[in-house]
Parts: C-alpha cells; sequence; structure tokens
C-alpha cells in the first residue's frame, strides 16, 4: 500500500454491518453529515450493498465481496473473523480499540484479586454465617507474563504493576515496550512461564498463535494460574484441562473459547478451577467505534496512514 496514497480511501458511502448501528451512523454523522449509510446485521446484509458502498464498519465471519469495498473499518479490536474468507490487496483495514486496554485490565485485575482475596469463599462464609477466618494473599510481589504487548497488553501490564506485580511481556519479536521489565520472543518463553505466577493471553488470533499455549509449553508451567482475553483459540483448551488436573496450572479464568457461545455441555462450566464469562471483558463501546473511525477519517484527510491499520497479511 503506498504510503503517499491514504487519501484514496476517504469515504462517501458506508454500509454498516452490527449492532448498535443507528447509534453509532448518528454520532459519526455529527461530524461528517455528508457520509451515506446503509444500516444492515449480519444477516440482512446484501452483495448490492457491498456494491454500493466503499466502506464497511462492522465486524461479520468473513466478507465474500470485500474485492468491491475500499476500506473495512473493524468494528472489534481482533479482526480474525473479518479474514475468514480472504482478503482483497488494497482494502484498508482498521480496528477499534476504544477503552478496551483498560477494561480488559480491569478485569484481569479483578479476577487476580477476587481469587487472592478468596472473594467466593468470602460470598459462601456469609451465607453460612461462618466466622472462620482465612488468610488473604497478597498480588504484590507475584509474577505476572502477559502474552501480547500491544496496547491491551500493556494496559493490563500498567495495572498488575501498579499493585507491584514483578511484569513480564511475551511477544512475537520480543521487543522491549514499557511497562514490561522484560520481554521475550514467544520461541523463547519457556523459562518465563516455569517462574510465573499468573499468565495472561491477549493475543490476536493468527495462524501463529492458533493453539500457541498447548501441552509443551503447558509442562513448562509450575502452578500458574491463566487469564485468557484475547481469542480462546490461542489455549488449546483439551490440553489445558489435562494440566490443570497435573497442577501444571492451578486455575483458569477464560472469557473467550473456541466456539462461542461456549456449549453448554462443556466440562469448563463446572470446573472447581475454572471460571467462566461470557466474552465481556473487552466490550466495544458504540462510541468507540464511532471516535475510531473518525480519528482514521481524519488522518487519511491528512493522506496519512490511521493508527489502528491492522495488516491483513500479518492478521492483526
Ligand atoms: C472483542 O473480542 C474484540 O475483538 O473487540
Amino acid at each position: 500500500m503506498a504510503e503517499l496514497d491514504f487519501a484514496q480511501y476517504i469515504p462517501q458511502r458506508v454500509v454498516f454491518v452490527d449492532h448498535d448501528g443507528e447509534e453509532i451512523a448518528a454520532d459519526i454523522q455529527a461530524t461528517l453529515p455528508e457520509l451515506e449509510f446503509r444500516l444492515r446485521e449480519r444477516h440482512t446484509v446484501t452483495a448490492e450493498d457491498f456494491q454500493w458502498a466503499d466502506t464497511m464498519i462492522g465486524y461479520t465471519n468473513g466478507i465474500e465481496h470485500v474485492a468491491q469495498l475500499r476500506w473495512v473499518h473493524s468494528s472489534a479490536a481482533g479482526v480474525d473473523a473479518l479474514l475468514r474468507k480472504g482478503w482483497a490487496e488494497g482494502v484498508l483495514l482498521t480496528r477499534t480499540v476504544g477503552k478496551m486496554g483498560q477494561r480488559i485490565a480491569e478485569y484481569c485485575l479483578a479476577h487476580a484479586l477476587a481469587h487472592t482475596q478468596f472473594i467466593r469463599l468470602a460470598a459462601d462464609q456469609q451465607r453460612q454465617r461462618s466466622t472462620s477466618r482465612y488468610r488473604p494473599e497478597l498480588l504484590r510481589g507475584t509474577n505476572v507474563v502477559v502474552f501480547g504487548t500491544g496496547e491491551i497488553g500493556q494496559a493490563v501490564g500498567n495495572a498488575f504493576a501498579a499493585v507491584g506485580c514483578r511484569v513480564l511481556g511475551v511477544s512475537r519479536t520480543g521487543r522491549a515496550v514499557a511497562p514490561f521489565e522484560q520481554v521475550v520472543a514467544m520461541e523463547e518463553c519457556a523459562p518465563v512461564l516455569a517462574e510465573s505466577d499468573w499468565i495472561v493471553f491477549t493475543l490476536p488470533l493468527t495462524e501463529q498463535t492458533r493453539h500457541i499455549f498447548n501441552a509443551d509449553r503447558l509442562s513448562h508451567c509450575n502452578g500458574a494460574k491463566l487469564i485468557s482475553v484475547g481469542r480462546g483459540a490461542v489455549v488449546d483448551a483439551a490440553a489445558m484441562l489435562t494440566a490443570l488436573d497435573a497442577g501444571q496450572i492451578s486455575a483458569a479464568v477464560l472469557d473467550v473459547f473456541e466456539k462461542e457461545p461456549l456449549a453448554p455441555e462443556s466440562p469448563l462450566w463446572t470446573h472447581p478451577q475454572v471460571v467462566v464469562t461470557p466474552h465481556i471483558a473487552g466490550r466495544t463501546d458504540p462510541e468507540d467505534v464511532a471516535k475510531d473511525f473518525l480519528d482514521a477519517v481524519a488522518a487519511l484527510k491528512q493522506n496519512s496512514r490511521p493508527r489502528l491499520t491492522a495488516d491483513p497479511a500479518r492478521g492483526y
């Protein structure tokens, strides 16, 4: 994509494919009243809508007609589903991050503190009018390793660092970035896993990250607790259950799953060391879809690359 050619993506006709379309379109049209919108849902959008539009905002399971568009702005941070049916060269792909880093960071910290403060035990005890005293643990001084050191991983790192944890990162390249005390490349993460108390997955789903947390990597863990908030398929769930039973990991907080919604018969629902939530850690606010889109349009008007441009070849 030629660096100087971003102005060609300035939109005129937008097909919106997701929920909350009215609110998001109204927010955008408050700044760009000349933009025309068609509001659709995943099951109502047609091939003709894609012929009419130059731009799509939203999220859907692969876009059959992506070649007819110039720009797709994802209403999600992870763009894996949009790329599922391939991508056409030269179509710009941007994403919405909004307040997701903060949301996911607060989710991770809340679940870690719920564990160290025995919040579930406290609720059970109150129900039973029990006065037996227990000793909460400290998060401070524990080792936290965050897989994925982008905007969301950094926010998670900041949250744990703020309560005194030692925070390390694992990324594709191992490039140093704040607030991580050290960042290691994926292939070199085994020693870090052996020392970690908490392991947080914020990775996007790509061909490289699918089942990256497999039986081999789990075998390096020494009783760590997992928190998975990026994409479920990053963790091999069957291997994780085996690792839980073997004590290689001691607990798992899972917000994302290989297949969502999680099937009623999944053993994860009832496992005593597993906490399940329904993909709510990093919910996108409709206002953030509009804001990140408008910021991208402003960049295009300056003929520059929008900050939240994704690379379809890389997958994130
Ligand atoms: C949520 O999972 C997102 O990718 O925005």
